[in-house]
């Protein structure tokens, strides 16, 4: 069956702004396309346990299980909220997805092979930015509890994943150091660019 909407991820180390920028970009498409803004872990049973009974534990659980719950819940994400939406002819806007798991999994050791044949049920993104923002200033950024996951080692080896995709070309880099407005204004280039060439809303 052919898609009928636009699937947009934006992808980041905590604190880099992706949530941030997922609404203001919604906001800016707000009043032309019918948007949903949408989040991984999702608000689904799976998502809310990832959420609710693991991040802010102190203990991570074995980067198999970390890396096929993530996976679960992207399934439940999918078939609930994001592939209804874009049945619909939406515009969906994702806070993190695939490649949360390929850096975050990937950069614990797992195969990002294994990682990705776990993830081929969910669908393929039509546009995924990366909003770089160095490991350091994220730290400082997060005035909240850190998560399991939010030490500078690891951010550190997860920004090198993401940016192995981002040579690749299967993400796009947004420089996420500048100030708030302008980022904004960088990601909703690169997003009308996407919509102009899919000729869908314009
Ligand atoms: N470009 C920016 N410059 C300075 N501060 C920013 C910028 N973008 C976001 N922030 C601030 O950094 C903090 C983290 O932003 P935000 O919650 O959007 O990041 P996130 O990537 O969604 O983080 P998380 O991984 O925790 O969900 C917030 O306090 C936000 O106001
Ligand atoms: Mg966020």
């Amino acid at each position: 069956m052919v898609k009928k909407g636009i699937f947009i991820v934006i992808e980041g180390l905590d604190g880099s702004g992706k949530t941030t920028q997922a609404a203001i970009l919604a906001e800016k498409f707000f009043k032309t396309y019918n948007v949903l803004l949408t989040a991984e872990p999702s608000s689904g049973k799976i998502g809310n346990f990832i959420r609710e009974c693991y991040l802010y534990e102190n203990e991570r659980l074995p980067t198999e299980a970390e890396a096929l719950l993530f996976a679960a819940d992207r399934i439940e994400h999918m078939h609930n909220e994001v592939k209804p939406a874009l049945d619909k002819g939406k515009l969906v806007i994702c806070d993190r997805y695939i490649y949360s798991s390929l850096a975050y999994q990937g950069s614990a050791g797992l195969s990002l092979d294994w990682i990705k044949t776990i993830n081929t049920r969910s669908l393929q993104p039509d546009l995924s930015v990366f909003i770089d923002v160095s490991p350091e200033k994220v730290l400082e950024r997060l005035q909240r509890k850190k998560s399991v996951m939010e030490t500078l080692d690891t951010q550190r080896k997860v920004r090198e994943v993401y940016l192995k995709y981002v040579d690749n070309g299967e993400l796009i880099r947004i420089d996420g150091d500048k100030e708030k407005r302008l980022v904004a204004e960088d990601l909703y280039r690169v997003v009308s660019g996407l919509l102009k060439d899919a000729k869908k809303f314009v």
